[in-house]
């Protein structure tokens, strides 16, 4: 199987020993505390779950504003994004070398994880701009990643951590959530060599169904792991459960048996497009992926990056030998009228626009919203009744 990002094996940061984690949350009760911000709180669930191997916490100012403007740590670390506990209020945790991290997403705001603080530093806002533009390509704070990225304070608490738990993925996706080892340990089970990962924050058409089949295809794939995003979202994007049981009917119905894996992570969307194209891939590697699909517009968000930028990334600033997963990357895909099937748009050249089923996402939930049947060419009957009893009973409760 492929080797994890940046070590021979993979390290997550859960503490897997009970009696460990046991002495570690009484630990934690005498300890000053910080309530995360929801995106510290993900970045812990993802170390936790050794998504992010090799790192082994939160970045202080140095490694954040050398990974944002270099994707690389001051140490020579190849990494895409800065992984930060940015927080607006430190007077709690002042003078202190260890702390406990409350999760801001549960009730009650339980412990997460415990912090070995290393440096607690204030970034200027010329920082947090930098930080923010290198990152979504972008400085306007409409760009929904761009806003939370700054809402979250200045203060950058770095240090290492021991994660405790993993929020509320666990309990509320029990049949879909993950970690990196519980996949790498399935994909061992499964005996398969080749895995092509999916990527998705959205339920699944026909172009994803079958961008998945040509894509496994493609590579000589054993199978495919549709690894769904479980965190936050932006509001009009579908809720994680909905879109979780669309895929569930999709793959039920429409693929082989045996030959998908359903799995999902618990982090919040960036809306980074190129760059979390590239923390995709760190992070299928370390789930033992030994390919990622990247689309049209992947991670992307209005019209902030062009179709394929978070391809283009992959030549233009990751170095050849950083990563060990490979990109397949896809054109746009949609249903051919001419040939009755989905096809990707590079390999029918003698095809205008007019020659496709196309919808914009705006159309799809409009149709959905008024209890209008979506074209069979785009979306299997089953996976769109589903949705389209959850637009009538978001417009039936007015929400
Ligand atoms: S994402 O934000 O998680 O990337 P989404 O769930 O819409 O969004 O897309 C999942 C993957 O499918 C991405 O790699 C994206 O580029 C790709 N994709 C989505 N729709 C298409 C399409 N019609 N043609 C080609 N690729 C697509």
């Amino acid at each position: 199987m492929i080797r994890p990002y940046g070590s021979d094996t993979l390290n997550p940061r859960y503490v897997a020993d009970e009696a460990e984690r046991r002495a570690l949350h009484d630990e934690a009760d005498a300890l000053p505390s910080l309530l995360l911000s929801s995106a510290a709180a993900a970045n812990a669930v993802m170390l936790g779950a050794g998504y992010f191997n090799p790192l082994r916490g939160y970045m202080g100012l140095s490694d954040a504003s050398s990974v944002a403007e270099k994707l690389h740590t001051s140490d020579g670390l190849f990494w895409p994004v800065p992984v930060l506990n940015l927080t607006a209020d430190v007077a709690g945790i002042e003078g202190a070398s260890r702390i406990a991290l409350r999760d801001p997403n549960v009730e009650g705001s339980p412990v997460l994880a415990i912090q070995d603080v290393e440096s607690v530093e204030q970034a200027s806002a010329a920082d947090i701009d930098a930080m923010a533009e290198k990152i979504f390509r972008t400085p306007d704070p409409q760009h929904p990643g761009v806003a939370t990225f700054k809402g979250q304070g200045n203060w950058l608490v770095a240090g290492p951590i021991q994660v405790l738990g993993y929020s509320y993925f666990e309990s509320e996706f029990p049949g879909t959530f993950r970690t990196a080892k519980q996949i790498r340990d399935e994909i061992a089970e499964r005996s398969w060599k080749q895995v092509v990962a999916f990527q998705t924050r959205n339920p699944m058409h026909r172009a994803h169904e079958e961008l998945c089949k040509m894509a496994q295809e493609s590579v000589g794939a054993d199978g495919v792991l549709i690894h769904m995003l479980l965190g936050r979202l932006k509001a009009g994007d579908i809720p994680a459960p909905v879109r979780d049981a669309a895929i569930r009917k999709m793959v039920e119905l429409y693929f082989p048996e045996n030959s998908v894996m359903i799995t999902g992570y618990g982090f919040d969307m960036l809306y980074a497009g190129p760059r979390e194209a590239v923390l995709h891939a760190v992070f299928r590697q370390n789930a033992g992926a030994s390919h990622l699909i990247v689309g049209r517009d992947h991670a992307g968000v209005g019209d902030y990056y062009g179709p394929f930028d978070a391809q283009a990334i992959f030549d233009e600033e990751v170095p050849a030998d950083a990563l060990q997963i490979e990109i397949f990357k896809a054109d746009h895909t949609a249903f051919s009228k001419k040939l009755g099937r989905v096809v990707m748009m590079r390999d029918v050249q003698d095809h205008s626009q007019e020659d496709f089923v196309l919808l914009s996402g705006t159309r799809v939930r409009e149709m959905l919203a008024a209890g209008e049947a979506l074209p069979e060419e785009f979306a299997r009957p089953e996976v769109a009744r589903i949705l389209m009893d959850h637009y009538q009973a978001e417009a039936a409760t007015g929400s």
